[in-house]
């Protein structure tokens, strides 16, 4: 009887460490196992008792049994339970994290951020403007009138009138719209809202009614510029874009300025770099040049100053429009345009 109950707590001892099933199984074989179990064992030698020991101990024996074999039961029972868990909730807390696939800015976005941050570090204000813009801010204003040949510089895609009718008690004197075909227009828009001096930039969407190619596209970018001050010259203009071409490829970066036309400047140049897709070499890029016409620009036309209200006795300065995508093309070495636009991910994971 003590052999039983000692048996019975060294089973409950062991029992309660038992932390798998496979652990169980042993602890049971253990005890229960057909030929060498230990409770096995002592029931088989109750038949070498008395009669009345055998009774005895017989019940106390069949009782134990009962009651490890429901511990068993019970432990097995919990076993399962979190067995279950275990294969159906199961993680890996170890395991490398699952990498997330972060999104990032178009390119010209970025460096249209980088742009900014270049001329705000020289005190340029940002300033924007809307993509479809009134005839008279993105020509007439511009010393553009109508019938002027230079109105053809802009192939324009022109708004019906039925397309902007839900706008018409806005809209003066049949008032004509367009998607506007450069950002010359917000020198407009700022200087009727500002007095002089001022520095702004003015980065934005453009369109132009033409077929695209390498190096052309209907939808593109220009950074508009325009400084006005009282004595402003194409000396203060060399030397800010000269800044932030070197701060831009941060390296120095040839230039030359070329006389040409631009009705809203007098005198007006275009602004070339040495191509950097082919160093000068030439390529399809630049035409074969070796030489590429990133922006025009010039100092602000007295007609202009006159159309937004400046006395241009008072004030001169300079204005100046750059291709966008043509920065980033040299910058990031882009041979075509239309890749910006073709949201081809092979093209935008690059970036
Ligand atoms: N608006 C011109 C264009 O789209 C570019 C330009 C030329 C802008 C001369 C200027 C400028 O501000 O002074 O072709």
């Amino acid at each position: 009887m003590n052999n039983l109950s000692l048996l019975k707590q060294e089973f409950l001892d062991k029992i309660a460490n038992v932390s798998n099933l496979k652990e169980l199984e042993n602890l049971e074989l253990e005890y229960f196992g057909r030929r060498k179990g230990k409770l096995t064992e002592i029931l088989r030698g109750l038949k070498d008792l008395s009669e009345e020991e055998r009774r005895e101990q017989g019940k106390l024996a069949n009782q134990i049994k009962q009651e490890l074999k429901e511990a068993i039961k019970e432990k097995k029972g919990k076993f399962q339970v979190s067995n279950f868990k275990f294969q159906n909730e199961w993680i890996d807390v170890s395991a490398p994290g699952e990498k997330i696939i972060k999104g990032h800015f178009h390119p010209l976005s970025k460096i249209i951020d980088e742009i900014s941050a270049i001329f705000e570090g020289m005190g340029f204000e940002i300033s924007e403007g809307p993509e479809v813009e009134t005839e008279w801010n993105n020509f007439d204003a511009l010393n553009i009138p109508e019938e002027h040949p230079a109105r053809e510089m802009w192939d324009t895609f022109w708004l019906r009138q039925n397309e902007i009718k839900n706008q018409k008690s806005k809209i003066k004197n049949n008032e004509k719209f367009l998607l506007r075909t450069h950002t010359s227009p917000v020198q407009i828009r700022y200087m009727q809202a500002h007095n002089p001096p001022l520095r702004i930039i003015a980065p934005g969407r453009i369109f132009r009614y033409e077929a695209t190619d390498v190096s052309h596209s209907h939808t593109f970018y220009q950074l508009e510029g325009l400084m006005i001050d009282k004595d402003i010259s194409i000396a203060n203009f060399k030397a800010v874009i000269t800044t932030f071409f070197q701060s831009l490829f941060k390296k120095d970066i040839k230039l030359r300025l070329r006389p040409s036309f631009y009705p809203f400047v007098e005198p007006g140049f275009d602004v070339d770099i040495i191509c950097s897709v082919c160093e000068g070499k030439g390529c399809g890029v630049c035409g074969e040049d070796g030489w590429l016409e990133l922006a025009g620009a010039g100092m602000v036309h007295p007609n202009v100053f006159k159309a937004v209200g400046y006395n241009p006795k008072d004030w001169q300065g300079f204005a100046f429009g750059f291709g966008i995508d043509r920065l980033a093309m040299m910058k990031y070495k882009i041979p075509d345009i239309r890749f910006f636009y073709s949201g081809d991910l092979r093209f935008l994971k690059q970036f």
